[in-house]
């Protein structure tokens, strides 16, 4: 059973069928996915969670579902991904978030990947947990920024 993870805002939990709808809609819209290659089709988005789920039962950890406390809403996703593809820090367990755009500008997403690098610290012991992105996707690397801060 995967661990749920809880913040002052957020429940980092589990993935459940009703979530799909919610992702797809996020992998699709063109300002979540500007520094991607192009935005999710719904068949790409099933793709990814299945992957994202497997993951998670061969690891026992990965990437959860955020939760919005106060109203219940799926925003987005934020977790650890094990990167296998071939780079001079790979394998390596990566921290990765992605926010629906209306829960931008919150600090949702620190607020999450401050919570899921503790995690993976602490419970699985991880030695090392990198993150990448785009040079110019400016909104994430400051949250990295903030993420490998103290609070
Ligand atoms: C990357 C991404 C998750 C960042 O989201 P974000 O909301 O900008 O990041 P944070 O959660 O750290 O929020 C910081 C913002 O919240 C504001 N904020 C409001 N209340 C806050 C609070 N209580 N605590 C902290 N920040 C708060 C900050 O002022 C800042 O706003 P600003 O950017 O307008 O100055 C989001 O842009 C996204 O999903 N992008 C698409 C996917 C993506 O690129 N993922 C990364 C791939 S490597």
């Amino acid at each position: 059973m995967s661990p749920m993870l809880r913040t002052d805002r957020l429940l980092l939990r589990s993935w459940r069928p009703a979530d799909r709808q919610a992702f797809a809609r996020m992998n699709a819209d063109p300002e979540v996915m500007d520094f991607f290659v192009a935005p999710l089709t719904r068949e790409e988005s099933e793709g990814f969670l299945d992957r994202i789920e497997a993951r998670f039962a061969e690891h026992g950890f990965g990437v959860w579902a955020v939760e919005e406390i106060n109203t219940g809403e799926f925003i987005g996703f934020a977790g650890l991904l094990h990167q296998t593809f071939e780079a001079s820090f790979t394998p390596a367990f990566e921290i990765g978030y992605r926010l629906a755009r209306h829960a931008w500008g919150q600090g949702y997403a620190t607020e999450a990947a401050r919570e899921a690098v503790s995690f993976g610290f602490e419970r699985p012991g991880l030695g090392e947990i990198v993150s990448m992105t785009a040079v110019g996707n400016v909104r994430s690397r400051a949250v990295m920024d903030k993420a490998r801060d103290d609070p």
